[in-house]
């Protein structure tokens, strides 16, 4: 099972070399959508739009002839975002968010291919979350497939290439009164999963011999521990590097770890935090903070020696200092980040922003920051 993984477990990052074009029977071009069960799409929404700046795509709901439940999907620039909600009481919606609260259910994944997608993986032993349909309108035809990963998690094939439509079949237009301006979110750069003790080597394991991903980097638990809490960490991504899925479970610690906070909340393992990347942080930030979006706070300490470790960046460090904007540097760069507090009241899912300025790493030397910043909110939260 894990032949992949050892192979590659040390690579320094050079992603593009991993993997012969040929012999990735899974391409995938990038994230097609991610969708996010919800108790109240609808104000949901609103949220996204105004605190995020995304803005109004597609809506499928009663006026569209669905009985069960209501989708709106919100779209800045690469990024699109459905929020679903369930109509009715016994509703397979209804039971997800009566568990895990608002979280995302879809990572849905761009390919050329679904059925192929669909074949290769489950050839490979995933498990179906429903066999590959052609879904048509006036506009073309969409072909999907869905397969199960971590938790109640799933991940659709999306094949898109005869379609021009504004989303997908089912789905019309949402033009809205109410556009709030962007606040320069591009793409999905990652998405963290957390899993139960004992299971990132299991999950790593699917993505590499499942969905042929490599593992890019690992962490253990002296890479990213205080004296309380720990957590271990495995990131796995595509052959083309689009796609990357850091595997996070719980270490041993003094207290409790984030980790087990989440799992606790969301009923099991699911997608801790969605990292979104932007070409400007120091205006993002400032944006989302003057809309209302909360973020954790880092110690202003942190700002003292930070340069000693990164060197020389064109940002001004008053400027990072005021908003709480991260720096970390590898190889071949450095990046800039900064996380949100959890965006519902269950301590689960949160948002990453992120500049990468050549850095294709993850902010390791922020760890130990992040982690007290995480526990100081835990320990408001009496769960740490
Ligand atoms: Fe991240």
């Amino acid at each position: 099972m894990t032949d992949n993984l050892t192979k590659v477990e040390n690579f320094n990052y050079g992603i593009e070399k991993i993997f012969d074009k040929a012999q990735d029977f899974l391409p995938i071009n990038g994230t097609d959508y991610v969708e996010l069960y919800v108790g109240n799409a609808k104000q949901a929404a609103h949220y996204y739009k105004t605190a995020f700046g995304f803005q109004s795509l597609a809506y499928a709901g009663l006026e569209t002839g669905l009985k069960d439940r209501t989708s709106y999907v919100l779209v800045q620039d690469k990024i699109r975002l459905v929020l679903t909600t369930p109509l009715t009481e016994n509703n397979t919606i209804s039971e997800h968010i009566k568990k895990h609260g608002d979280g995302v259910k879809v990572i849905a994944l761009w390919v050329d291919d679904a059925k192929k997608a669909f074949e290769e993986t489950t050839k490979r032993g995933a498990k179906a979350y429903f066999e590959p349909i052609v879904e048509k309108d006036s506009f073309g035809e969409v072909v999907r497939a869905g397969i199960k990963t971590y938790g109640e998690t799933v991940h659709i094939f999306v094949e898109r290439k005869n379609y021009t439509g504004v989303f997908l079949p089912g789905y019309e237009s949402w033009k809205s009164e109410y556009n709030p301006s962007s606040t320069g979110l591009k793409y999905i750069d990652h998405m963290v999963g957390n899993v139960e003790l004992g299971n990132m080597n299991k999950w790593a394991a699917f993505y590499a011999d499942v969905m042929g991903f490599a593992n890019l980097v690992t962490f253990d638990d002296k890479d990213i521990s205080t004296e309380y809490t720990a957590l271990m960490s495995k990131v796995m991504s595509n052959g083309n590097g689009r796609i990357k899925f850091p595997i996070n479970e719980p270490a041993m610690g003094k207290k409790k770890s984030q980790i087990e906070e989440y799992l606790d909340f969301y009923g099991g393992p699911g997608c801790q935090h969605i990292a979104v990347a932007t070409d400007d942080i120091v205006f993002t930030i400032a944006e989302m903070r003057k809309r209302g979006v909360e973020f954790l706070h880092v110690p202003g300490t942190y700002y003292d020696t930070v340069l000693d470790r990164v060197g020389i960046i064109s940002e001004d460090l008053q400027i990072l200092k005021s908003q709480g904007i991260m720096v970390d540097r590898d190889d071949e760069g450095y990046l800039l980040q900064i996380f949100t507090k959890p965006v519902e009241d269950r301590p689960t899912l949160f948002f990453e922003i992120i500049q990468r300025k050549g850095a294709k790493s993850f902010g390791k030397g922020n760890f130990q920051a992040l982690f007290e910043s995480i526990e100081a909110e835990q320990a408001r939260r009496g769960t740490l």
